[in-house]
C-alpha cells in the first residue's frame, strides 16, 4: 500500500509525528550520556575516559579534535602500549577548520554544527567485529528502545564478515543491510597518515519523504581499524583489529527526541530561551520560531563552539586556531547585528550556556566562566569597532563605478581588510554577497600565503629537519631522563649517548640523545639551555640547540666547539655512537639568568591578576637569559599607575627571599589547591607545581630560582598591544635590570647638564626644570598666535596687482594679487591671511603669493561657476608653469619660475585690466 504523504503543516502531520513520539523512550541529553556511559562501563566493562582537549596534543596534522578516537590514535598503532584493552568517551568535537570544516554550513542544515559531542566506545585489539555490532544494535534497540524497524545498516561491500554479522542479527531483515563502496564504508582520518578501516553505519528512517536520501539519518558509525596508512599512502595491517565507533549525541538527541531538526532539542532549548529574552530586553522584536533566519541557529551554535575552544585555552588571534575562533565570534556577532543587536550580547547568553550543560559533563565551563565571559566580551567590543571600519571601508567599493561590471571586490581590499583590522574573509564574503557582489578569494588565499611565506620560511629550514629526523627515535623508545632540575647535576655530569645522528643539512652538526640529559629543551616559553659535551676521546662539541620533539623525547643539536675542529673526525663520529660516555656541561650563567625570568614570570602573572582584578589568560610567553616577554588577555593598555603597583608588588615579594616549594602533585588535587594552569597545555597525571608560598602556584616544568630575591630588581621595560585583545609586557629582572636603570640614570645625568637643571629644596632638578620649559613654551605659543591674529589683521599693503581674469568659467573674474612679506610666516599664517582678505573683500578672487608659493582663495557664494582648484591649474598655466591644487575655496600650488612668474602673472592681469571694474 502506497503511504500518504502529508503535509509537515498540517495537523495530521503533527499528530502523526506525536503518535511516534508518544512509542519512543522519552530521554534528555544528560540521560542519554549517562546511559551511554553506563552500558559500556557497567555492562560490559570499559574504562570511562574523559574527553581530551579539542587541541590534538597528539597530532600536529589536525587542527581540532573532531572525533573520539583521536586521542587514542597511537593505541590502534600499537595496542601494547594502552592503558585500557577498552574504553569508552564522550568527546568534545569540533569541525571547524582543515579538513571536516562545517562552519559555512551552520545555520543553514538541520544538522550542522561546529562543536558536537560524539558518543563512542573502543576497542584496543580486545574484543571482535562481532561484539562491537552486537552491543550497538542493544544500545539502540533494547536501552533506548529505538523501534527496529526503523533501522537499517551499511557495510563495506568487500566486508563479508560485517554483513553476515548483520544477517545474522536478529530484527534487521536482509534487505537493510546495503553494501556500499570504499567511499561511503572505508573510514579514514583525513588527507594524513593514520588508523583507518572498513565501517558499518547504522541509519534512522525518519519516514519523511520529503526529505529525499536525507530520510535516513546515519546515527552511529561502527569503524574496524585493521590498516594504518602511512605517509606514502599505502596500507599497512595494523597487528589487531581495532574498533572505533562514534555516535553524535545531537543527532541522537533528535532521534529520541522525535524533532526534524538537532536545535530544536533540549541540548539548545535553553540557549533559544537566552536569546529570545535577550532579543526582548533589547527592543527587538522577534518570533520564537528558531527557523526563519539562520542567524539564531549560528548564534547558538557558535556560543558552543567558542566557549569550550576558550575553555580549552585558545584565544582569538589572526593565526591559526586563534583565526578560527575569531571567524565563529565574528560570524556570531554578525549574525546579532543581523537581528538587531547593537551592543554586545554573547557574553550575556554564557549563563544559558550553563543551564544547558548543568549535569556537570564539562566542569571547565564552570571552572573557567570568568575567562571564557572575558574574552567573548573583549572580542565583542572589538568587533564593535571593527564592524564599523570595516563596513567603512567596503561600502565606498560597492559604489566604485568602474567595479560596476565586474561587481567583484578587489583582493586587495579584501585583504587589507582581514589583515589589518581582522576582519575575517569570509565576513566580507557574506556582505559582498548580499548584494550580489563576489570576492576573489584565490587572489586573497595568494596575497595571504605570500605573507606567510615571508615570515615561515627562516624558521623552518632549521628546527623541522631536527624534529623529524628525532622523532624516529620515538619509535625506537628513546626516553631520556632530564635531570637539570638539580643544580649539581649541571656541570660534569656523565651520561650515556642514546641514539645519534647527521643533521644532514651541510652544516656538520648532530643531533644527540643521551642518558641522563641535563640540558633543559621541555618548552614552556622557556629558552633551552646552551653549553658543551666532552667526549670519550676529550674533544669538545657546543650544545646549541635543545628540544623535545615528542613526548618525553629531549634532544640536543651539538657542533664542533672550536675552529680547529670544524671538519668532524672519524674519531668523534665514533665516539658519538651509541653507547659512548661523554660528560656534559650546562652553561650556568645563562641558566640563571633564565631562571630569574621564569621565575619573574610567574611573579608577574600573579601581580596582573591582582592588579588588573581579574583572571587574564596567558596567552603566551618566552623567557630568555635577560629579558622576559608575556602576553595576555586583556583590552586595554595598562595605566603608569598599574605598572608602578606591579612593579612595587614584585620587587617588595622579591626582597622577602620566598623560597619555592616544587613538587609533583595528581592534576586534580594541583587544580583544587589553586594552581594556574595554562588551559591549552597538556598535562599528565601527575604534575609539577612551582608554589612560592602565598604569591603564586602554577603548574611548570621550568627552572626556576632557589630564593625570589634573585628576580630583584624587577623592572617593566615595555608594554603595548600585539593583537586586539591582547597585551605585551616585556620585563627584565636582577642585572639586565640593573643594567636598564643604569643607562636611564645616565640620560637622566645627561639631561640634567645639557639643560642646567640642579636639584633645589624645592624638589628634583630635572622635573622642575622641565615644568619650567613647559610653561614657557606655552607662554611663547600663546604669544605667537596674537602676534600672528594681529599680522593678519593689521590691514593689507595694497594689492600689488587689482584686474580680472579670463578665459575662466566666468566672463571677467576680479582678482588681487597680493605679495606677503617673506619673513617670520609659516603656513598658518598664509591660510588665515588668506581668509581675512576673502572677509575684506569677498567679490575677488585673491592671489596670495610668498616667495614661490601660491594661494588661490575665494568666497564660493560670490563665485559660484569658480573652483579654486582649477582656477589656480589656469593661472599657473598662463603665468608659466607649476603644479598645485586645492578644494573649490582654497587652492595651493608653487610657481615653478620665481620673480619671473610673478612678473607674468601681474602682466596677465594688467592685460585684462582694461575691461575690469573692480
Ligand atoms: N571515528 C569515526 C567517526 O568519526 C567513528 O565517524
Amino acid at each position: 500500500m502506497a503511504r500518504i504523504r502529508l503535509p509537515r503543516s498540517s495537523a495530521l502531520f503533527k499528530e502523526a509525528l506525536w503518535n511516534q513520539q508518544r512509542h519512543l523512550r522519552q530521554m534528555t541529553t544528560p540521560e542519554l550520556r549517562k546511559e551511554f556511559t553506563e552500558f559500556f562501563v557497567k555492562d560490559h566493562g570499559h574504562v570511562a575516559v574523559k574527553s581530551s582537549s579539542l587541541i590534538p596534543h597528539n597530532d600536529k596534522s589536525l587542527m581540532f579534535t573532531n572525533a573520539g578516537m583521536v586521542q587514542f590514535k597511537e593505541y590502534f598503532r600499537n595496542p601494547a602500549v594502552a592503558p585500557f584493552k577498552q574504553a569508552t568517551s564522550i568527546q568534545k568535537c569540533m569541525r571547524a577548520g582543515g579538513k571536516h570544516n562545517d562552519l559555512d554550513n551552520v545555520g543553514y542544515t538541520p544538522r550542522h554544527h561546529t562543536f558536537f559531542e560524539m558518543l563512542g566506545n573502543f576497542s584496543f585489539g580486545q574484543y571482535s567485529k562481532a561484539a562491537a555490532i552486537q552491543m550497538a544494535w542493544r544500545f539502540l534497540t533494547e536501552v533506548i528502545q529505538l523501534p527496529k524497524d526503523r533501522l537499517r545498516v551499511t557495510v563495506l561491500a568487500s566486508d563479508q564478515e560485517s554483513y553476515d554479522l548483520w544477517k545474522n542479527q536478529e530484527g534487521i531483515p536482509e534487505e537493510k543491510i546495503i553494501r556500499c563502496d570504499e567511499k561511503d564504508n572505508f573510514w579514514t582520518m583525513g588527507e594524513g597518515a593514520g588508523p583507518c578501516g572498513p565501517c558499518t553505519e547504522i541509519f534512522w528512517d525518519t519516514q519523511n519523504d520529503d526529505l529525499g536520501e536525507d530520510r535516513w539519518l546515519e546515527i552511529w558509525n561502527l569503524v574496524f581499524m585493521q590498516h594504518y596508512r602511512n605517509d606514502q599512502g599505502q596500507l599497512e595491517n595494523l597487528p589487531i583489529v581495532c574498533v572505533d565507533t562514534g555516535m553524535g549525541l545531537e543527532r541522537l538527541a533528535s532521534v529520541i527526541q522525535s524533532k526534524e531538526n538537532n536545535y530544536e532539542t533540549d541540548v539548545f532549548g535553553p540557549l533559544f530561551e537566552g536569546l529570545h529574552k535577550n532579543m526582548t530586553d533589547s527592543g527587538i522584536e522577534s518570533s520564537r520560531d528558531i527557523n526563519a533566519t539562520p542567524h539564531k541557529k549560528i548564534i547558538v551554535d557558535h556560543l558552543r563552539a567558542m566557549s569550550f575552544l576558550i575553555a580549552d585555552g585558545v584565544i582569538p588571534s589572526n593565526v591559526g586556531r586563534g583565526y578560527v575562533l575569531r571567524r565563529i565570534i565574528r560570524r556570531a556577532l554578525r549574525s546579532g547585528n543581523q537581528l538587531g543587536f547593537t551592543k554586545p550580547f554573547m557574553a550575556d547568553l554564557y549563563g544559558y550556556l550553563l543551564e544547558s550543560f548543568k549535569d556537570g559533563s564539562y566542569p571547565e565551563l564552570t571552572e573557567r566562566q570568568d575567562s571564557i565571559k572575558g574574552v567573548i566580551h573583549q572580542e565583542e567590543e572589538i568587533f564593535m569597532s571593527t564592524l564599523s571600519k570595516g563596513l567603512a571601508l567596503l561600502e565606498p567599493v560597492f559604489k566604485q563605478k568602474d567595479l560596476a561590471d565586474s561587481k567583484q571586490v578587489p583582493a586587495e581590499i579584501a585583504f587589507k581588510l582581514y589583515d589589518t583590522f581582522g576582519f575575517p574573509l569570509d565576513l566580507t564574503v557574506l556582505i559582498a554577497e548580499e548584494r550580489g557582489w563576489s570576492v576573489d578569494l584565490a587572489k586573497v588565499e595568494e596575497l595571504k600565503q605570500k605573507q606567510q611565506e615571508q615570515g615561515r620560511a627562516s624558521w623552518k629550514a632549521t628546527s623541522s629537519l631536527v624534529h623529524a629526523k628525532a622523532a624516529e627515535w620515538k619509535e625506537q623508545g628513546v626516553f631520556p631522563t632530564f635531570t637539570g632540575y638539580h643544580r649539581e647535576n649541571l656541570t660534569g655530569q656523565s651520561s650515556t649517548v642514546l641514539a645519534s645522528q647527521s643533521t644532514d643539512d651541510g652544516t656538520g652538526d648532530m643531533i644527540l640523545s643521551i642518558e641522563p640529559c641535563p640540558f633543559y629543551g621541555l618548552g614552556g616559553g622557556q629558552s633551552p639551555d646552551t653549553g658543551f659535551v666532552r667526549l670519550a676521546n676529550g674533544s669538545e662539541w657546543k650544545v646549541v640547540d635543545v628540544f623535545s620533539p615528542y613526548e618525553r623525547g629531549l634532544a640536543i643539536r651539538i657542533q664542533p666547539a672550536s675552529m680547529e675542529q670544524e671538519s668532524v673526525t672519524e674519531e668523534d663520529l665514533l665516539c658519538l655512537h651509541k653507547g659512548f660516555q661523554l660528560t656534559a656541561f650546562v652553561d650556568t650563567k645563562r641558566r640563571e639568568g633564565v631562571a630569574a625570568h621564569h621565575s619573574a614570570t610567574h611573579m608577574l602573572n600573579a601581580a596582573l591578576r591582582k592588579t588588573l582584578g581579574k583572571p587574564i589568560m596567558q596567552a603566551g610567553s618566552l623567557v630568555e637569559p635577560d629579558r622576559l616577554r608575556f602576553d595576555f588577555t586583556h583590552g586595554k593598555p595598562i595605566s603608569q599607575n598599574q605598572i608602578h603597583e606591579i612593579e612595587n608588588w614584585i620587587n617588595t615579594t622579591a626582597l622577602q627571599s620566598v623560597q619555592p616549594v616544587i613538587q609533583e602533585y595528581p592534576l586534580q588535587k594541583a587544580i583544587d589547591m589553586g594552581s594556574i594552569a595554562v588551559f591549552s597545555e597538556k598535562y599528565g597525571d601527575v604534575v609539577r607545581v612551582v608554589d612560592f608560598p602565598k604569591v603564586s602556584m602554577e603548574l611548570c616544568g621550568g627552572t626556576h630560582v632557589e630564593d625570589l630575591s634573585k628576580i630583584y630588581p624587577f623592572k617593566i621595560l615595555s608594554e603595548g598591544s600585539v593583537a586586539a585583545g591582547t597585551r605585551r609586557i616585556e620585563a627584565a629582572v636582577g642585572k639586565s635590570a640593573s643594567q636598564f636603570l643604569i643607562e636611564q640614570d645616565r640620560m637622566v645625568t645627561r639631561l640634567n647638564q645639557d639643560l642646567k637643571a640642579y636639584a633645589t629644596s624645592a624638589g628634583n632638578g630635572l622635573d622642575l626644570k622641565v615644568n619650567k620649559i613647559k610653561d614657557q613654551v606655552a607662554d611663547l605659543s600663546k604669544q605667537y598666535s596674537r602676534l600672528l591674529e594681529k599680522m593678519v589683521k593689521s590691514p593689507a599693503a595694497a594689492p600689488v596687482q587689482k584686474g580680472a581674469l579670463r578665459g575662466l568659467e566666468a566672463d571677467a573674474v576680479p582678482v588681487q594679487i597680493h605679495e606677503l612679506d617673506g619673513e617670520i610666516l609659516d603656513q598658518d599664517y598664509f591660510s588665515k591671511k588668506a581668509n581675512f582678505l576673502k572677509e575684506q573683500e569677498p567679490n575677488a578672487v585673491h592671489i596670495l603669493i610668498w616667495k614661490e608659493n601660491m594661494m588661490v582663495a575665494l568666497v564660493q557664494k560670490q563665485f559660484p561657476t569658480l573652483h579654486a582648484g582649477k582656477v589656480l591649474k589656469a593661472v599657473l598655466e598662463k603665468a608659466g608653469g607649476g603644479k598645485g591644487g586645492g578644494q573649490a575655496q582654497v587652492a595651493r600650488g608653487k610657481l615653478s619660475n620665481g620673480e619671473e612668474g610673478l612678473r607674468k602673472l601681474i602682466q596677465l592681469s594688467t592685460q585684462s585690466s582694461s575691461s575690469s571694474s573692480t
